[in-house]
C-alpha cells in the first residue's frame, strides 16, 4: 500500500455518543470481525472498560477497504472517551491525519466534544463531523448541526447522518474518510523513522509497541534504536492490529502497526519516542510530555501480611499502565503502603476496582489529594503528594514563602435553565467564571477556572445531580497559582491519625473541620469505650465529637437460644470487619478514610 492508499484516522466523541459502536460497525463492514453481534465493542478490551462502558486504553485496528475500484488500508486509532484521559487522546491523534468528530444527534455538543475538537484542531488534523443516533425519536440533527457550526466554525452542509446502532448511513463513513482525510506524508526512500505512540504487555510476545511509520520501512530482524534512551533493539516481530496482533512481513511508510523487540518492561517503551535504524540516525519527532499525575492516594493492605502479594499485584497492573506513578509510603497509622499517582479520579477508581476484582486485593485507600507546591524562602520549590509532607506550623512561619495549588480551565455545557445552579456550583467550589456563551438559543457554554482540588472530590457528581444529568464537563490543566493552604488534622482519642489528615484552602477549614468530625462520628462503630474525635488546624481545635461506648453485647438479643442465628450474626459482624483497620484501639472502616474528601 503506497501512502496515498492509506488513511490513518480516529473517532473522537463525548462519552456515550457511540464511538465504540461505530468502530464495531466499521470493523464489521470491512470483515475484520463477524456480524454475529457477539463482537460488541471489540476495541474496549479490558473487563472494567466493558463494565463501565468507557474506553480507558486506546486500541487500534487496521481494515482493508475497496473504494472506486481502488484498495485502501484504513487504520482506525481508537481514543479514550473520558476527561481523565485527554492525555491519551492527544497522543493517539499524533498518529493520525484526520478524525471523525461523532456527535449524538439527540444530545448535541457536550463538553468533551469541545475539548476533543480543540485537541484535534491543535494537531492540525482534518475533522469530519458526523451526527450519530439519528434513529432516536428525540434526535434533532439540524439543531446539533447548528451547534457544530457555531462552536467550531466548520460548515455542516453534507454532514453525514448515521445510526451506528441500526447501521443507517454506515456505508458512507469510510468513503468520506478517504475523500476528506489526507493520506500520510513521508518517503519510502528516506531512512526509517517511526513514532511510538502506545505500548502494552502481551503474555506471548512481551512488550508491544504501537508505531506510526513516518519514513522508510521496518521488518523482522532489523536493528533499531530508541532516540530517547539510545538503546538498540532487534525487531522480533512486526504486524498490524486486525483486530488482534497479526504478523506481517514489514511495515511501510504511512502504516500504523506494532513491533515487538524484546523490551523487558513497558517502562522501557517511552511513548512519544522516535525509533530509527541502527547507524541511520534521524531528527527525532517532537515527543510528548510524560503523563502527569494529578491525583494522589495512598493504598495500604488491610492485613500487613499481604504486603508482598499486593506489591506484586500493583506491579502487574502498572505494567500496562505507565501513567500510574508508584512510590512506597509509610504511614504511622496504616503501616507500609504506596502512594499512587493517577491522571484523574476515574483513572483512580478503575485502578482500584481492577486491583480488587482481578487481583482479589483487600485494601484501604486514603482520600485523594492533588500535588501542592511549597515555595521556600531560600528559593526552593517542593511538591507535596501527601498531607504528611505538609510543613508544620513553625516551618510554615519561618521558612515558607508561599503555598501554591494547581488549577484547571474547565468547560461546562448545559441547558440554560440550569445556569443559576451551575454558577452556584462553581462559586461554592472556589471557581472563577470567565465567560458564558450560548451555543444555540437554549444551550449555554460556561468557562470557569477551578482549583484542581475542588474537582477531584465530588464536583462531577454534584454537577450531574444539580443538572439532572444534563450538564457535561471537561477540563485541562491551567498551571499553579498562589493559594492559602492549611493542614487539617484528625485526632482519635487524642492521637493524630496521619492517614486522615488533609490539606485544603484556608477558607474551607472551619466547615470541613466540623463536617469531617460529624461524618467520622457516623461511620465509626461504637466500641467498648468512648472514642473522642477532634479536628484541629495549627494546634487549634475546630470541632469535637464523641462516639459513645457500646453497652449491649450484639448477641444479647438472641438469648443464647437460636445458635444458628447467633452464628449468622457473628459472621455478619466478621464480614463487616473485613475492611476495618485498627488504629491504636480504634477500628476504622474504609468510609472513614474517604469521609475526608466529600463536601456537605
Ligand atoms: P465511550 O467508549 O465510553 O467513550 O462511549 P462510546 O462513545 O464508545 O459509546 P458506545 O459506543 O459505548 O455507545 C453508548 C450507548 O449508545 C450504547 O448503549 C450504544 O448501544 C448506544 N448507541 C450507539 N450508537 C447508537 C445509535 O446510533 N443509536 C442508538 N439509538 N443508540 C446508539
Amino acid at each position: 500500500y503506497p501512502p496515498d492508499r492509506i488513511r490513518n484516522f480516529s473517532i473522537i466523541a463525548h462519552i456515550d455518543h457511540g464511538k465504540s459502536t461505530l468502530a464495531d460497525r466499521l470493523l464489521e463492514t470491512t470483515g475484520v470481525i463477524s456480524k454475529t453481534g457477539k463482537n460488541r465493542q471489540v476495541l474496549d478490551k479490558l473487563k472494567v472498560e466493558r463494565e463501565r462502558g468507557i474506553t480507558v486504553k486506546a486500541q487500534s485496528a487496521s481494515m482493508f477497504y475497496e473504494h472506486d475500484g481502488q484498495k485502501y488500508l484504513m487504520n482506525l486509532i481508537d481514543t479514550p472517551g473520558h476527561v481523565d484521559f485527554s492525555y491519551e487522546v492527544s497522543r493517539s491523534l499524533a498518529a493520525c491525519q484526520g478524525t471523525i468528530l461523532l456527535v449524538d444527534a439527540a444530545q448535541g455538543i457536550q463538553a468533551q466534544t469541545v475539548a476533543n475538537f480543540f485537541l484535534a484542531f491543535g494537531e492540525g488534523l482534518e475533522v469530519i463531523p458526523i451526527l450519530n443516533k439519528v434513529d432516536l425519536p428525540t434526535a434533532e440533527p439540524e439543531r446539533a448541526a447548528l451547534q457544530i457550526e457555531s462552536a467550531f466554525e466548520i460548515p455542516t452542509n453534507n454532514i453525514l447522518h448515521i445510526s451506528a446502532k441500526t447501521g443507517l448511513g454506515i456505508d458512507m463513513v469510510l468513503p468520506s474518510v478517504i475523500e476528506k482525510i489526507p493520506p500520510p506524508t513521508g518517503s519510502a526512500d528516506s531512512p526509517f523513522k517511526a513514532l511510538l505512540f502506545d505500548t502494552w504487555y502481551d503474555k506471548y510476545v512481551g512488550v508491544v509497541c504501537l508505531i506510526a511509520v513516518k519514513d522508510g520501512a521496518i521488518k523482522r530482524g532489523d536493528k533499531i534504536v530508541s532516540s530517547y534512551s539510545g538503546t538498540k533493539y532487534e525487531v522480533a516481530e512486526v504486524g498490524i492490529m486486525h483486530p488482534e496482533q497479526k504478523p506481517t512481513t514489514q511495515l511501510q511508510v504511512g502504516q500504523v502497526g506494532y513491533i515487538a523487540c524484546n523490551m523487558k518492561t513497558v517502562a522501557e517503551a517511552h511513548v512519544g519516542d522516535t525509533f530509527y535504524k541502527d547507524k541511520h540516525p534521524v531528527e527525532p519527532l517532537p515527543g510528548f510530555e510524560p503523563a502527569k499525575s494529578m491525583v494522589f492516594a495512598g493504598i495500604f493492605p488491610i492485613d500487613a501480611g499481604e504486603f508482598d502479594r499486593l506489591n506484586e499485584s500493583i506491579q502487574k497492573l502498572t505494567l500496562n499502565d505507565s501513567s500510574v506513578s508508584v512510590h512506597k509510603e509509610t504511614s504511622a497509622a496504616l503501616g507500609q503502603g504506596w502512594r499512587l499517582g493517577f491522571l484523574g479520579t476515574l483513572h483512580m477508581d478503575v485502578f482500584r476496582q481492577r486491583l480488587e476484582e482481578e487481583y482479589d486485593a483487600n485494601i484501604l485507600m486514603t482520600s485523594p489529594t492533588v500535588p501542592y507546591q511549597i515555595k521556600y524562602k531560600d528559593g526552593i520549590t517542593k511538591f507535596i503528594r501527601t498531607p504528611s509532607e505538609f510543613p508544620n506550623a513553625i516551618v510554615m512561619q519561618e521558612r515558607v514563602e508561599s503555598t501554591m495549588e494547581p488549577f484547571v480551565s474547565s468547560t461546562l455545557i448545559f441547558p440554560e435553565q440550569y445556569l443559576g445552579s451551575m454558577l452556584e456550583l462553581c462559586s461554592t467550589h472556589r471557581g472563577d467564571i470567565q465567560t458564558h456563551t450560548y451555543l444555540d438559543e437554549s444551550r449555554v457554554m460556561l468557562k470557569c477556572k477551578l482549583p484542581m482540588a475542588e474537582i477531584v472530590t465530588d464536583f462531577y457528581d454534584r454537577l450531574k445531580s444539580k443538572s439532572q444529568g444534563f450538564a457535561s464537563f471537561d477540563y485541562e490543566e491551567a498551571g499553579y497559582a498562589r493559594s492559602d493552604l492549611v493542614k487539617l488534622e484528625v485526632l482519635l482519642n487524642g492521637e493524630p491519625v496521619d492517614a486522615l489528615a488533609a490539606v485544603m484552602h484556608k477558607s474551607s477549614i472551619a466547615t470541613a473541620g466540623r463536617d469531617i468530625a460529624k461524618r467520622l462520628k457516623d461511620v465509626i462503630r461504637r466500641q467498648l469505650f468512648d472514642i473522642s474525635i477532634q479536628t484541629t488546624s495549627n494546634g487549634k481545635v475546630i470541632a469535637r465529637e464523641t462516639v459513645k461506648q457500646l453497652r449491649k453485647d450484639v448477641t444479647a438479643k438472641c438469648y443464647g437460644g437460636d445458635a444458628r442465628r447467633k452464628m449468622k450474626l457473628l459472621d455478619k459482624q466478621k464480614e463487616g470487619k473485613k475492611r476495618m483497620k485498627k488504629i491504636g484501639r480504634v477500628e476504622l472502616p474504609q468510609e472513614a478514610f474517604l469521609s475526608v474528601m466529600t463536601k456537605s
